[in-house]
């Protein structure tokens, strides 16, 4: 068969993260899915610039009508992040009877249903299995396998840099501002780490987490909040000292009556199996009323990870529609 064409919109972290995992992986890929997956068209602001990759001439382009209106792209994957034009894109993508895939939390968690009845109105598939715990397959479990659940409790550490940042203070002594610059420079961190480090990031995430767990979408605005820009040094040794460590933790929970939610830096005794969960790596613990107790771990944040999930999805999609 011939190969499948992906369109992607931006070329940051994840894009990379993604490229990389397709090429490196090309010959394993094509013998299991039975054809090669090309990424045709990247959409960048200046297709002038160096990057740390180099791609075919004539891939980067700087319209996106390149990508979402050329009838030969089969998927879209839009990794260029922030809600808008981000949403509208993968919108008008999928109109166009194209497969959309994202790793971009704050708008899948902005328009969950919009995207959603797009995509069944036209017929295509909306993957975005990166856009919570980066690497850790946590999405596509709960719709597939996981699907005969009611869900009653949903638990997690949801963000790598604030995750880094708190391990790194409180284990290694290093400032705040020194473990952020670090989180920006390992890839794990958002464009603007306001996101992260104000839990509005986490807020994304359980969002989405709780609008396939539980059925029922609340808007992370709606979520109360709290990041890690209020805990101290002095907090962190304070915790340590009585057998506690502080993380920032995402939790839902259904009681079939009313749900409850919140994120916020919360102490843990160090045998809580979260309190293990260290630097970039997350961790979701679920307890369906089937299956009862389950925990995901895994790197949630940089370039390759988040790739690998971005990648997944896009082959799910190749094995399920397009082979
Ligand atoms: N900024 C995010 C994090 C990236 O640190 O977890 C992965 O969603």
């Amino acid at each position: 068969m011939d190969s499948i064409r992906v369109g992607m919109l931006g070329f940051g972290n994840v894009g990379t993260g993604t490229y990389q995992t397709l090429l490196m992986n090309q010959d394993r890929i094509e013998q299991t899915v039975g054809t090669n997956v090309d990424i045709v068209k990247i959409l960048v602001n200046d297709i002038n610039k160096k990057r740390t990759i180099d791609v075919p001439h004539g891939v980067y382009t700087s319209d996106v009508n390149d990508i979402i209106k050329d009838p030969d792209i089969d998927i879209m994957v839009e990794v260029m992040g922030g809600i808008e034009p981000a949403t509208s894109y993968m919108l008008s993508a999928m109109e166009y009877g194209k497969h959309v895939v994202t790793a971009n939390k704050a708008a899948v968690a902005a328009h969950f249903d919009e995207l959603h009845k797009v995509a069944t109105d036209n017929h295509v598939q909306f993957r975005m299995e990166a856009s919570v715990g980066g690497g850790i397959p946590v999405l596509s479990p709960i719709t597939s396998v996981l699907r005969a659940n009611k869900f009653e409790e949903i638990l997690g550490i949801l963000n790598g840099t604030t995750n880094y940042i708190l391990t790194q203070m409180s284990e290694n002594g290093m400032s705040y501002e020194a473990a952020l610059k670090q989180a920006q420079e390992l890839g794990f961190a958002e464009a603007d780490p306001t996101a992260d480090v104000e839990g509005i990031d986490v807020a994304n995430k359980l969002s989405i987490l709780m609008a396939l767990g539980f059925d029922h979408h609340i808007l992370p605005t709606d979520i109360p909040t709290t990041g890690i820009t209020k805990v101290t040094p002095e907090q962190l040794a304070d915790a340590k000292e009585r057998g506690k460590v502080i993380k920032l933790i995402a939790s839902a929970v259904n009681s079939g009556s009313e749900l409850k939610y919140s994120v916020k830096p919360t102490e843990l005794p160090l045998d809580h199996p979260l309190a293990m969960v260290k630097n970039e790596f997350n961790a979701v613990f679920l307890k369906g009323n089937a299956v009862d107790e389950l925990m995901f771990y895994g790197k949630g944040a940089g370039p390759m990870p988040t790739g690998s999930a971005v990648a997944g999805d896009i082959l799910q999609i190749v094995a399920e529609e397009l082979r």
